[in-house]
């Protein structure tokens, strides 16, 4: 059972200094399960230490991959895979798991993989994995909640997807670097997590076209070899860390980030009234006293990523005046409202966008992580909340988070982690 720890955040402090972001999560967990294509030991650097991670090492561990992490290097040993299966217990705690099925179908030719269920915040499809697999030749049958997928050997096809999704480009890339021919995938993914990806397998001897665009073109190989690489940056808890910052009228300097990766969330740091500078590998804001409120549409990269808008819906709760947060991406990813409610923020929800009138304050309460992104838009709140503000069911952020309140305490941010009977 996940530790129910819960954080005490203690409002009004302003956050000042400098912190270090840790490597892509989501990149992360794209190119763990990109070494099971080939044969040898990997080092992949950068690795940050959250609890995603270890639970890809775990089901990469039962198919026989020998995993360490020692520091934030990650080393994964395939030379002895021998199960192909990704069981339920491990699927239903991270979506990301479904991530081994184009590995799997592209190197040995057969998977069995539990269908994820939806996440906290609704139900996320697997159609476009699944459609642009049987396109590459696999056969796919549905049973007993599991997908089994085989075939004899996949064949290059031209893909085009009806939206752009990070997972479905993720899993296909995946499959098609060992099929036999050509592929073209249309309407891909562009974020800079699939773009470390494409990198990873070209290390690996993989030959692909495009990289970094919307449309790839892999000419399929017969064998990839084991490669080191060194993740990028994670630009979404880098944009986490500002909010934080701008929330509390702070000043701060984030090292190891890649300023590129967010150029549509520093305009809008901008926009509500921040200086926002940066170097080649770093960033630093200087926030107002008081944010202009500024309007937000998430979209897919390089627009404003869905995974800040529950950080930047906290940050607006006391900008004067009105603003609207629109989720293009993700109807339903609004969990967070009814808990900002709770620390008195004044938000209403219509369809996928949610009108956020400023107050004059928030006030502490006891509020409950729902998702990841959630629970860091609770975290910022706390942060501009009189009094404090008890965060439930903590596992959630440390999911995807590496020492959050160690790296906001180093900030000057009140936030204590302790024990929970509540849950
Ligand atoms: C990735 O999820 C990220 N996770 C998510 O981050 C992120 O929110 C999301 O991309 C969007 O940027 C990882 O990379 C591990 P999608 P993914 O497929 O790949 C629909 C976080 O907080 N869709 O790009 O699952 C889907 O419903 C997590 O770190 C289909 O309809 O997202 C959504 O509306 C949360 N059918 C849209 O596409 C499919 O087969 C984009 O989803 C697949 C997706």
């Amino acid at each position: 059972m996940p530790s129910l720890d819960k954080f005490i955040v203690r409002g009004g402090n302003r956050l000042q200094g400098n912190i270090t972001v840790s490597g892509a999560k989501n990149a992360s967990l794209a190119l763990m399960p990109a070494t099971l294509l080939a044969s040898g030991v990997s080092r992949l650097s950068n690795t940050p230490r959250l609890r995603d991670i270890s639970t890809m090492s775990t089901l990469l561990e039962t198919m026989g991959v020998r995993v360490k992490h020692p520091g934030t290097v990650l080393e994964l040993d395939t030379r002895e895979v021998k199960n192909f299966e990704a069981p339920y217990e491990l699927v239903k705690k991270m979506r990301a798991s479904f991530y081994v099925l184009g590995p799997l179908l592209g190197r040995f030719g057969e998977a069995r993989v539990s269908y994820p269920g939806g996440c906290a915040w609704g139900p996320r499809p697997v159609d476009l994995h699944l459609k642009a697999l049987e396109q590459l030749g696999a056969t796919i049958e549905i049973e007993g909640g599991y997908v089994l997928a085989r075939t004899k050997r996949l064949r290059g096809a031209d893909i085009t997807f009806d939206i752009s999704s990070v997972g479905a480009t993720g899993n296909t890339l995946m499959a098609a670097v060992l099929a036999k021919g050509t592929t073209v995938i249309r309407n891909a993914a562009t974020e800079p997590e699939i773009t470390q990806l494409a990198g990873f397998l070209s290390r690996m001897g993989a030959r692909i076209d495009g990289i970094g665009s919307n449309c790839m073109t892999i000419e399929g190989v017969d064998e990839l070899h084991a490669a080191d690489d060194s993740n990028i940056p994670d630009r979404i808890e880098a944009g986490t860390f500002l909010a934080a910052a701008a929330a509390t009228g702070g000043s701060i300097t984030l090292e190891n980030v890649s300023p590129q990766h967010l150029t549509a969330v520093l305009a809008k740091f901008r926009d509500a009234g921040c200086d926002v500078s940066h170097t080649e590998n770093s960033i630093s804001l200087n926030a107002p006293d008081a944010l202009q409120a500024v309007n937000v549409s998430t979209a897919i990269y390089p627009g404003f990523p869905t995974d800040m808008q529950a950080q930047w819906m906290a940050l607006m709760t006391k900008a004067p005046g009105t603003t609207t947060v629109t989720d293009t991406v993700y109807f339903d990813r609004f969990n967070h409202v009814p808990e900002l409610q709770r620390l008195g923020a004044r938000i209403e929800v219509t369809k996928n966008t949610a009108i956020i009138r400023g107050v004059e304050r928030l006030n502490g309460a006891t509020v409950m992580s729902t998702d990841l992104r959630a629970s860091a838009s609770l975290i910022i709140a706390g942060l501009m909340a009189e009094s404090s503000t008890e965060i439930l069911r903590v596992y959630h952020i440390d999911r995807g988070y590496e020492a959050i309140e160690l790296k906001l305490r180093n900030l000057g941010a009140d936030i204590q982690r302790v024990d929970s009977e509540d849950y």
